[in-house]
């Protein structure tokens, strides 16, 4: 029996709009957060862990998810959901001889994604459309192993020409990579009835886009992967689907940044460097409060890790001066970098509460793009195409004409 997607949007659309205050409020913005008065059980619980537990539920999501559930109302119910999401066999099939060589131009983990994507997304069609390609390497890969012709849309002419340079060693199949804007209006004239576009980790526009093209064109397949799903140029989410009309679920572009806000993994050095840049402009943040005697964020620039080299004060006087606030002649500059450290300790901790509904966030978007290729007249899917450890954006929609 296949999947009720509309079900599973309908139970994240009303779980997440009940829920609103916890991943709506963001620790790192506001010292005090809406929930924390009425939830003062969990506030207490989570500003009381220490290092190694903070540690363990920043690490481990289900660990985080085991913590909160009795604290949060329905949350488990919420989480059960991304466990109805098929997975995809961890094993990939051996890899023919005659391709041992062929991932020497690719980074390693990209050839995993690659070679997962393609044992997930059976190509549909005789001719297949690498979205946004890059250097082609998916679009390359599908050409030799499909024996089919591929065309490659991007728009860096750099990428283009390497692409279509690694192409010319094709031994089978044929990749063309052209340079064209996907944002542009014409870039649907690339597109011919019966293509299957595959687009392995496109940026928010760029699916975005390519769904509306599949909603407009005679396409024989779609098959997916989105990513960065901030990164569009509106300043609020527009859902897609018919089943969406009826949602009270508002997403800002904000929160389609937690979704893809992952506990960083930076060598040591650089982890400490950035730690510090975020209590200072946390102390910075405490400061300008105190000066405009406005209790509310005041977004400033990011500023690169080489402007710790400033110290404290030359940090603050710099962002002061790039947002043309004036510092009195007196601050008590010890006072407010040890309030931007205190305020660092608790943002990580009650940021939790943010960060366990990211998959459930995620799924509600990429449910209603399913849902609207299924209102389009594509039979579809969603699976977890690839281990997470490989890529956090391991989701992928087949939708294609039965
Ligand atoms: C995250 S990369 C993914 C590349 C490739 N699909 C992969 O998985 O390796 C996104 C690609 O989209 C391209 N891109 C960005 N904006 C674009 C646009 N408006 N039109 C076409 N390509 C674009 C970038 O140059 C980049 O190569």
């Amino acid at each position: 029996m296949s999947p009720d997607y509309q079900l599973y949007f309908s139970r994240l659309c009303q779980g997440l709009y009940k829920q609103r205050e916890f991943w709506q409020a963001n620790a790192f913005r506001e010292p005090n957060l809406s929930w924390q008065a009425e939830n003062q059980a969990l506030s207490t619980a989570l500003l009381s862990l220490d290092e190694e537990g903070l540690a363990q539920l920043e690490n481990d999501v289900a660990s985080l998810a085991k913590y909160l559930s009795p604290y949060i109302s329905d949350l488990d119910e919420l989480l059960s959901i991304a466990g109805y999401i098929e997975t995809c066999p961890a094993k990939l099939p051996e890899l023919a001889n005659e391709m041992r060589f062929f991932p020497s131009h690719i980074p390693g983990r990209k050839w995993q994604q690659i070679r997962y994507f393609h044992q997930a997304a059976p190509a549909k069609a005789e001719r297949l459309v690498d979205w946004c390609c890059g250097k082609g390497h998916l679009g390359r890969f599908l050409a030799l192993t499909e024996s089919c012709q591929v065309l490659g849309l991007e728009w860096d002419q750099s990428l283009v020409d390497a692409g279509n340079e690694l192409a010319n060693s094709l031994t089978a199949g044929e990749l063309s990579i052209v340079p064209c804007d996907v944002l542009d209006a014409a870039a649907g004239e690339w597109l011919a009835a019966g293509d299957h576009i595959f687009a392995l980790h496109a940026c928010g526009d760029l699916h975005r886009r390519m769904l509306q093209l599949a909603g407009q064109q005679q396409l024989a397949a779609v098959s997916f992967a989105p990513c960065c799903y901030q990164k569009i140029s509106a300043d609020q989410h527009s859902f897609l689907s018919s089943a969406a009309e009826k949602t009270e679920l508002a997403l800002r572009r904000q929160d389609l940044h937690t979704i893809v806000q992952e506990t960083v993994t930076a060598p040591k050095a650089v982890q400490n460097k950035r730690i510090l840049l975020q209590q200072w402009r946390l102390g910075f943040d405490a400061l300008q409060r105190d000066i405009r005697g406005i209790d509310a964020y005041f977004s400033t620039p990011s500023l690169p890790q080489s402007s710790l080299q400033l110290g404290f004060e030359g940090f603050c006087r710099l962002l002061a001066d790039k947002r043309q606030l004036l510092l009195p002649a007196e601050v008590d500059w010890k006072h407010y970098q040890a309030l931007g450290l205190k305020r660092f300790n608790d943002a990580r901790r009650l940021d939790l509460a943010r960060l366990v509904f990211r998959r459930s966030l995620e799924l509600a978007v990429v449910l209603d793009q399913l849902l609207y290729l299924q209102d389009n007249g594509f039979a579809v899917e969603l699976l977890q195409f690839c281990p997470k450890h490989l890529s956090p954006r391991n989701l992928l929609i087949n939708a294609w004409r039965d």
